[in-house]
């Protein structure tokens, strides 16, 4: 099922969802991101959760997303409602489409965290209430509108910047390539063979870690081997990204100034180095905050269709 585009108004028209980043536009994302740092200079500045609850279902381990939407749906006025799937009736059966409707008629937006994309699709076809991805499969878009955030804060503007993924071609190398082309930010993504992203959002795919990295404003790793990777391909995974580690070298490819970033969680010594995990030039640990600053912006804009 397709899902409907944002769009926002009056309740009466079909809920605005955040399942890709695609929903938004150039502007709509510069607005968020503006109000995100609003909100981060005063985090009680926004009770638009008042007397609301939001739905954060998690099929998948977190802490940073967990973490960051149940205290930001909190600072709004709001009630998170955390539900695991192994305690909701999906786990013997009920229909995402059921499970959707029932879910409308009593909170004001709904969080996910699953696999498959199709599921969060399906979720937001039969919602009447926004359906935000919590990380998918293929997309990880609230953490692309923090990277932006955190590179908006340590630049001061987005647009003409040079970011340089390295490492696995995943979720989270796809909603920045998508999220950074709106913002105006050049996305390369260094990977190797069989690990590289598809093309997408016109990001610039090489194998060459140092070539991404040269004259670059940021450098981003993620995990080699994510939650929805088997052990059985840990070792060979490592094997192949190997050469991609987030290190001081790499750093030194880059321009002076350029900022080291991660999603996290991190597992220093394999894609990241201690020395930059924790070094001067990171910006990992704003990144991890950011989640929550940029988070409420997107609740906002999703729910009572503020700019
Ligand atoms: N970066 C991120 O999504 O972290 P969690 O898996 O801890 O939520």
């Amino acid at each position: 099922m397709t899902p409907r585009l944002l769009r926002l108004g009056p309740t009466t028209r079909p809920a605005a969802h955040f399942l890709t980043g695609e929903e938004l536009s150039a502007d709509r994302l510069a607005g968020l991101l503006d109000r995100a740092l609003e909100l981060k200079a005063g985090p009680l500045a926004s009770r638009v959760l008042v007397g609301r609850t939001v739905a954060l279902m998690f099929e998948r381990p977190s802490t940073r997303t967990r973490v960051s939407f149940e205290t930001g749906v909190h600072e709004l006025g709001g009630h998170p409602l955390v539900l695991r799937s192994g305690e909701m009736q999906l786990s013997r059966g009920e229909s995402i489409r059921d499970t959707a409707l029932v879910l409308s008629r009593h909170v004001a937006a709904i969080g996910i965290r699953t696999g498959p994309d199709e599921v969060v699709r399906e979720l937001a076809a039969n919602a009447t209430v926004p359906v935000i991805n919590m990380l998918t499969a293929a997309h990880h878009p609230c953490q692309a509108l923090a990277d932006l955030l955190t590179l908006r804060e340590a630049f001061g503007r987005l647009d003409g910047l040079v970011l340089a993924y390295v490492g696995d071609g995943n979720n989270v190398a796809r909603s920045l390539a998508i999220l950074g082309a709106l913002a105006g930010v050049e996305v390369r993504v260094a990977a190797p063979d069989g690990y590289q992203l598809d093309p997408v959002a016109g990001a610039v795919l090489t194998d060459d870690p140092l070539a991404a990295a040269r004259g670059a404003d940021a450098l981003y790793t993620d995990v080699w081997v994510s939650m929805s990777d088997s052990d059985d391909e840990a070792d060979a995974r490592r094997r192949a990204l190997a050469p991609y580690r987030l290190d001081q070298a790499l750093l030194d490819a880059a321009k002076p100034s350029a900022v080291a970033l991660h999603c996290l969680p991190a597992h220093p010594g394999e894609e990241i180095t201690e020395a930059v995990l924790y070094g001067d030039r990171q910006r990992i640990w704003d990144q991890a905050e950011n989640r929550r600053h940029a988070q409420k912006a997107l609740l906002e804009l999703l729910v009572a269709g503020t700019d």
